[in-house]
């Protein structure tokens, strides 16, 4: 079925000029862009966003990151798109990243991973209602 997820191009990614090489990636898989915009987070944003992992070790640490520079935020739109992103982006460890996935040939890091996805279907709904009114989506 047609499907819309959230993603993001996180710091790492617009520090080293990728936004282009991402997007193609992205298009090149069958997905399609639907909106798009560079934005600054703010603290509090950022905490928002990744509120569900306040308790893990690395919390602090990516805030900090996730506010270090400029991030993409898209609605990517496709069939199957949550699990189609997933697989285009590869493992969160770039180390276990398949061939060809974003992660294996862009990130640094775990943490410095390129690009974000939502995980569900249920939750792209609430990420992308977190960055983006009805009025900036059209279909
Ligand atoms: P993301 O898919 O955006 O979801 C949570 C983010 O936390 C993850 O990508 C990484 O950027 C970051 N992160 C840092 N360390 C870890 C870790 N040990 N395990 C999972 N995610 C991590």
């Amino acid at each position: 079925a047609t499907e819309r997820t959230l993603s993001i191009l996180k710091p790492d990614a617009t520090r080293r000029n990728l936004t282009g090489k991402i997007n193609a990636r992205i298009e090149e898989s069958g997905l399609r862009i639907v909106a798009q915009k560079r934005i600054q987070l703010t603290k509090a944003q950022a905490e928002k966003f990744y509120e569900v992992h306040a308790q893990r070790p690395f919390y602090n640490d990516l805030v900090s990151f996730m506010t270090s520079g400029p991030v993409v935020v898209q609605v990517l739109e496709g069939d199957n798109a949550v699990t189609k992103y997933r697989d285009v982006m590869g493992a969160t460890n770039p180390a276990n990243a398949a061939a060809g996935t974003i992660r294996k040939d862009f990130a640094e890091s775990i943490e410095a991973n390129s690009v974000h996805g939502s995980d569900s279907a249920e939750n792209a709904k609430i990420e992308v209602a977190y960055f983006f009114s009805g009025l900036e989506l059209v279909g």
